[in-house]
């Protein structure tokens, strides 16, 4: 789109900023024309090291034999990294601010401070028996110690699997399985927006499945002094483990290479995949992305509004800005709560200067107009972000003036769990921005676009966006499964990474994300698997059948439209849509329950039997007069059933 709307950097902001824009392309170019050099200096200057790496790259994409090593021979520790290194020059500035769901509640832990609160708890898991390598799940909310659960697996060398507070038993259950924890950490209850999440019911629900026989203890934070059960032995209160855990604990040496954390995430196949992260080259790669998209500088106050059950809450809100020596704000609450202001008045409340939040919420605030402004000044920001889905230009604009007062550049920032860190992103002082586009890659990033055959396209036009060659922060592997990997991301292009994004490049070479190319939603900037949500719904006893497609929805992005089929002699009413909707957020969590049930006959088969999804996804966007090629199914009269029941749906 040549009329793109272009934002020049602001001359100020060029010159207070780390990197100009001739700076930005000399230092790409070094990155990738000799990555070794760039990124051994690099790796040098965002990390202390026990013992130094030697070995910078040691990478293949090549079918059959992908494995992806990083400064292997070096030797760090991530919470020494983002603690101790910082104790003689900033030791009594604050780390992490925490502001409260309710407005009157609020806290500020400094570096030493959360020293300490991490070594007690490091040794207290010790103490509970965890050993290096071992997984431990947590299922927190948002209050600091979820921050200090995570550096304290980190500093003796457990591996986390952090599982959003919004998953459901069941599905909070087969991540326990998959990693095979023996440990989990939660609280009482959380607290989101005023009302109650019950945590620890939720994980002794989760342990109640006799599938479960891994867990030997669960450490309870206490939250809101709300009521829980209890098992004795098994169950730990935190308070209780800590008060007697000694303040010194030595950070433990870790190779490069050792595994650092777990996140599960969806897939257009099968169930979640562990996606696993190590320990040098991520933490290379999320502290100096921090530093350069957000352009950290000292006396900034940084706040991501992710959860840390997110892989923005891992690299930045907690391991990112840390490693940097930042203050990060970590919010219990919603942005829209007690009222659309909220967000506007955290920035005041706190003097904010860089914010990173997600196009949904964005969209939320702006659906409220000046109500989500009302009251405040937000003077103190500099720098605004945003992740996760792609930003309409309309609410880029919205975030720009009423949020910014057009004083902020925005970084609209892409990646996924996958690649660790941010890819393809604006750096504040260095790129013109378009509104909706992602921009340029970082450094060592080599985007390319590729047709369904792997043709490389050149010059302004669309296809598949793969990478062509290796990032310290990339993930290593599926966890317990390389062969996964290798199949979900090398083997559709041999040779390059798959991101399952479709992107355009413009005529200055610019990214725009398209969105998804496989089965996978993005509702909310929460991703989810159509097969993940199929199975949920098929697993309900009187549904025989159930294809899930994704439609725009004007705040979550997409919204959820699922087809299902009853089985024989069902009686599709009013009881029962509310009571598949209620299935499916007890099988994988609130975030995914359908927008639409849409009771259908039959669905549109192959002969083979194979569901034609193309053809349910333009019925449910009503693109009727599209469908293309209908002879190829078994009974082309379903698609004329299912249009005539879509419209008795309206
Ligand atoms: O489709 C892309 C979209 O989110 C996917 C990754 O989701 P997840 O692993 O949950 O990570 C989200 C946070 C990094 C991507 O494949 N996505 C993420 N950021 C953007 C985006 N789409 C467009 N623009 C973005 N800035």
């Amino acid at each position: 789109m040549s009329d793109s709307k272009i934002y020049p950097v602001k001359a100020n902001i060029a010159q207070t900023t780390h990197l100009d824009n001739e700076q930005y392309l000399a230092m790409y170019q070094a990155s990738v024309s000799d990555p070794e050099t760039f990124w051994a200096e690099q790796g040098r200057k965002f990390v202390d090291w026990m013992k130094p790496f030697t070995k910078v790259k040691n990478t293949s994409f090549d079918p059959g034999h992908v494995s992806i090593k990083w400064f292997e021979d070096g030797q760090l520790n991530i919470s020494a990294n983002c603690i101790d290194r910082h104790l003689a020059t900033r030791g009594d500035e604050v780390a992490i601010i925490w502001e409260g769901d309710d407005p009157n509640q609020d806290s500020k832990l400094t570096f030493k401070q959360l020293h300490q609160a991490v070594c007690r708890f490091a040794n207290a898991l010790k103490a509970q028996g965890v050993k290096k390598g071992d997984v431990v799940c947590l299922y927190m909310p948002m209050v600091p110690e979820a921050a200090i659960a995570m550096l304290a697996c980190t500093r003796i060398g457990a591996v986390h699997s952090i599982v959003f507070g919004g998953f459901s038993p069941e599905a909070l259950a087969g991540r326990i399985i998959d990693s095979n924890s023996q440990f989990v950490i939660t609280s009482d209850e959380g607290l989101r927006g005023g009302r109650a999440v019950p945590l620890k019911a939720n994980v002794d629900e989760a342990l109640a499945n006799p599938e479960v026989d891994c867990v030997k203890s669960v450490i309870v934070l206490k939250r809101t002094g709300g009521d829980i059960d209890w098992v004795d032995g098994r169950d730990f209160w935190w308070d209780e483990l800590t008060a007697v855990a000694s303040d010194d604990c030595a950070p433990e040496p870790m190779n490069a290479e050792d595994p650092l954390f777990i996140l599960y995430t969806s897939g257009s196949t099968g169930k979640p995949k562990g996606v696993l992260h190590t320990t040098g080259g991520y933490l290379v790669y999320a502290a100096m992305t921090f530093k350069y998209v957000f352009d950290y500088q000292d006396g900034d106050v940084y706040w991501c509004t992710a959860d840390v059950g997110w892989i923005t809450g891992h690299s930045y809100l907690v391991y990112g800005p840390l490693a940097n020596g930042a203050t990060t704000l970590l919010f219990e609450g919603v942005p829209n709560y007690p009222d659309a202001s909220r967000m506007s008045q955290v920035c005041d409340k706190h003097q904010v200067s860089i914010l990173y939040t997600a196009p949904t919420a964005i969209r939320a605030l702006m659906a409220q107009g000046d109500a989500a402004v009302a009251g405040t000044k937000r003077t103190s920001l500099r720098i605004m972000g945003s992740v996760g889905e792609p930003i309409n230009p309309e609410a880029w604009e919205w975030y720009y003036r009423t949020i910014g007062d057009e004083r902020c550049p925005i970084v609209d920032t892409w990646w996924q769990t996958e690649t660790g860190g941010i890819l393809i992103t604006p750096l504040p002082g260095a790129t013109e921005l378009k509104p909706g586009s992602a921009t340029r890659p970082f450094f060592g990033v080599q985007p390319a676009l590729v047709d369904n055959l792997g043709n490389e396209l050149e010059g302004a036009t669309s296809g598949n966006l793969i990478i062509r060659d290796s990032w310290p922060g990339q993930m290593r592997s599926v966890y317990g499964d390389h062969e996964r990997f290798e199949q979900t991301y090398f083997s559709t292009f041999p040779g390059v990474y798959t991101t399952g994004d479709g992107a355009r490049r413009d005529e200055d070479g610019y990214f725009w994300i398209t969105g998804r190319v496989d089965d996978v939603l993005n509702v909310s900037g929460h991703r989810m698997g159509t097969a993940e949500i199929e199975s949920a719904l098929v697993a309900h006893p009187k549904i025989s059948e159930a294809a899930v497609v994704g439609v725009p929805h004007e705040i979550k992005g997409q919204g959820i439209y699922a087809y299902v089929t009853l089985n024989a002699g069902e009686e599709a009413d009013a009881a029962l849509h509310k009571e598949v909707k209620a299935w499916v957020r007890k099988e994988i969590g609130p975030i995914a329950t359908p927008d639409i049930l849409h009771w259908a006959d039959a669905l549109p088969k192959t002969r083979s039997g194979k569901i034609m999804r193309r053809i349910l996804r333009k019925i449910a966007t009503n693109e009727t007069d599209s469908l293309g090629d209908t002879s190829t199914l078994a009974d082309p009269s379903v698609v004329d059933r299912l249009i005539a029941e879509k419209s008795s749906l309206e």
